[in-house]
């Protein structure tokens, strides 16, 4: 039997090849998807699959698919989890499922198997995605299958001479890729312990004094096409943003967050690019979007995502919400400022042909057309319920 296993080239991961080989006889198949983590190898992450036991071992360049099809819809939804969470591990699981199952069907794979833990929310979003696309592949999670623990594993690897140079020392369990990083465990998880410097790799501190950065981000219907008037893909864009915005400690998040597995966990984010982007398209839709349309979208944007996180991104619900965003988003062109500096990405300036702003409306000087006796008489019809059930309060003590 051949089993097709998503490869980190963490520590789980990496025991679960021989584990996988030993327990269920079976020849193990490592995929790694590049989703742009910023600063791993993924030639060494590849050649440490074969050293691990693996009889086949390949790596998918998914950076350009990763940003146009999973970023940019989420930042079309403004998505953050709790008003806060980028949704960076989310948005990457269903696109490693979609990866797993064309590799089955490449390499003969009948089972599919990955190192998420059984309290995670990554297990859900994996195989309610692999439920979606490949329902007859059946899943193994030697993690949480088999019980391990972190210590059984370093005794399994240390046991097995693996070369894992994951120690005990190194406490955190982290999940990058190019919509930004995830910590957690180790001291983090008293909730009252501040994150260190050395928590960070996407940031630079952002007390430390420094020139602030000016950037000007051009949208077409919501999808990011240029920073400061030079062309760009989605996903160069993105890469871009994490440098700057990060060199200016832009996109530091401590959250407490609500998993869907039902437990509260403290995970420490930093996402510059992505919450520079989303700070950007929240302000153009600020200025192209007729109101109404806009507060309802803010509800949308919430259930997407809502569903993301949780899983559901192949789901009937999930498709009807990007027809809505996508609709949405038609008059969503224009260029936004912004100014990076002291870990905040503020804007400072915002144009567009599908502008609704009209200044002659707006203004308070000379030229303004907005005819002010008509508010009268608005104002009045508008108040006229609250004031007829406050009259019969009033009655009826
Ligand atoms: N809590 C975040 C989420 O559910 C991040 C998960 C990070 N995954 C990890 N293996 N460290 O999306
Ligand atoms: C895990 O438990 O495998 C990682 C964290 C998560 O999935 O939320």
């Amino acid at each position: 039997e051949r089993v097709v296993l998503a490869f980190s080239g963490g520590l789980d991961t990496s025991v679960a090849i021989p584990f996988l080989a030993e327990q269920m006889d079976a020849e193990v198949i490592a995929v790694a998807v590049d989703l742009g983590q910023g600063g791993e190898d993924m030639e060494a992450i590849r050649a440490r699959a074969l050293d691990c036991g693996a009889v086949e071992s390949v790596v998918v360049d998914a950076k350009e698919e990763f940003a146009a099809d999973f970023c940019v819809p989420a930042l079309r939804a403004n998505a953050l989890y709790m008003d806060r969470y980028p949704l960076l591990s989310s948005l990457s699981r269903p696109l490693i499922a979609r990866h797993l199952v064309s590799a089955a069907k490449r390499f003969g794979g009948t089972v599919v198997s990955h190192g998420c833990t059984g309290k995670g929310n990554d297990q859900v979003r994996f195989e309610a995605g692999l439920a979606a696309l490949a329902p007859d592949l059946r899943v193994v999670a030697p993690a949480r299958d088999f019980a391990w623990t972190r210590d059984k594993a370093i005794d399994f690897a240390e046991r097995t001479g693996l070369p894992i140079e994951t120690s005990r020392k190194n406490p955190f369990s982290i999940d990058q890729n190019l919509w930004g990083r995830a910590v957690e465990t180790g001291f983090l998880e008293d909730i009252w312990n501040g994150p260190t410097e050395d928590v960070y790799a996407y940031t630079a501190d952002p007390a430390t004094p420094r020139d602030p950065d000016e950037v000007v981000i051009t949208f077409e219907h919501g999808v990011p096409v240029a920073i400061d008037g030079r062309s760009l893909t989605p996903y160069q864009v993105i890469d871009e943003l994490n440098r700057r915005a990060g060199a200016q400690g832009v996109g530091r998040i401590d959250l407490v967050e609500d998993r869907l597995v039902g437990i509260k966990s403290r995970e420490v984010y930093e996402a510059p690019g992505a919450i520079t982007l989303i700070t950007a398209h929240m302000e153009l839709e600020n200025v192209t979007v007729e109101r109404d349309l806009a507060r309802f979208k803010r509800g949308v944007d919430q259930r997407w995502s809502e569903l993301v996180y949780d899983g559901l991104w192949f789901s009937p619900l999930k498709d009807a919400l990007d027809a809505f965003v996508d609709h949405a988003q038609r008059h969503v062109s224009g260029d936004v400022r912004m100014t990076l500096h002291g870990g905040r990405a503020v804007v400072t300036g915002r144009r567009s042909e599908e502008s609704l702003y009209d200044f002659s409306l707006a203004t308070y000087d000379t030229g303004d057309t907005f005819d002010q006796s008509l508010a009268r008489g608005f104002v009045q019809l508008f108040s006229l319920p609250a004031k007829i059930a406050a009259a019969r309060d009033a009655r009826h003590g």
